[in-house]
């Protein structure tokens, strides 16, 4: 078919289920899944690899224009790939999630991975893709027919993260992201809905709920526009 695909951006703050969900609703949709948040952190993995200081910013920005980046977009087969080194498990591990921030607010950076973002999203096959990060309902995809902030309440967040961990790591785990919240926030607001775009709060419902009032948004704005 020649027509365009569907983008459903979705964006929110850690914590709020939005990979999980946004994957399990691309799987419903029949349509392909992006991840925006593991291209910062796949780049952060690869200046930790070169001993590149994020705060270099000129060595980050050349770094950017080398960046071999790949990542599988069927939401069946998720990979994340750093030229030839797979980078999935690598780019959630602490040492980059403390970093990231740091590289995701530099504006070459953003500006060079949302010109990624964009060539991906019209060269899916799919007849749509869902994409979530912090910035696609405003700054990435701003006119995408669907576009949803996924919200909960903090103790709802950081409950599903730290579920399986000791009250007192716990503790620290919730500290980290509201820390990471805090600064990722000071570069794109996504704790607020822009004009248009819909909430949808996840604080009372399980997994399925979540995935299924999503679907709904989605077959509700596609329906009328
Ligand atoms: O969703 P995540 O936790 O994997 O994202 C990792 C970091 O990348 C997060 O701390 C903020 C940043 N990010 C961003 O600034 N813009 C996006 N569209 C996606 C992620």
């Amino acid at each position: 078919s020649t027509s365009k695909p569907v983008v459903v951006a979705i964006d929110g703050p850690a914590g709020s289920g939005k990979s999980s969900v946004s994957r399990a609703t691309a799987r419903a949709l029949g349509f392909d899944y992006l991840d925006t948040g593991a291209s910062y952190r796949a780049l952060s993995w690869d200046l930790l690899d070169r001993g590149i200081d994020a705060a270099e910013v000129d060595r980050v920005i050349e770094e950017l224009e080398r960046f071999d980046f790949r990542i599988g977009t069927d939401p069946d087969d998720y990979y994340v790939r750093v030229g030839s080194t797979d980078v999935t498990d690598a780019i959630r591990e602490p040492r980059v999630t403390a970093v990231v921030s740091l590289v995701a607010r530099i504006p070459e950076v953003r500006r060079g991975l949302n010109e990624r973002f964009r060539a991906i999203m019209a060269g899916t096959p799919k007849p749509g893709i869902v994409a979530e990060g912090r910035d696609i309902t405003t700054v990435v995809a701003p006119d995408a027919p669907v576009r949803i902030l996924l919200t909960a309440s903090e103790e709802a967040r950081m409950g599903r993260r730290s579920k399986e961990l000791t009250s007192e790591t716990a503790a620290a785990v919730g500290e980290a992201l509201r820390t990471r919240d805090e600064a990722d926030s000071r570069v794109v607001d996504f704790m607020n809905a822009a004009d248009g775009v819909t909430t949808v709060d996840s604080t009372e419902l399980d997994f399925d709920q979540t995935v299924e009032a999503v679907v709904e948004v989605v077959a509700q704005t596609t329906r009328i526009s």
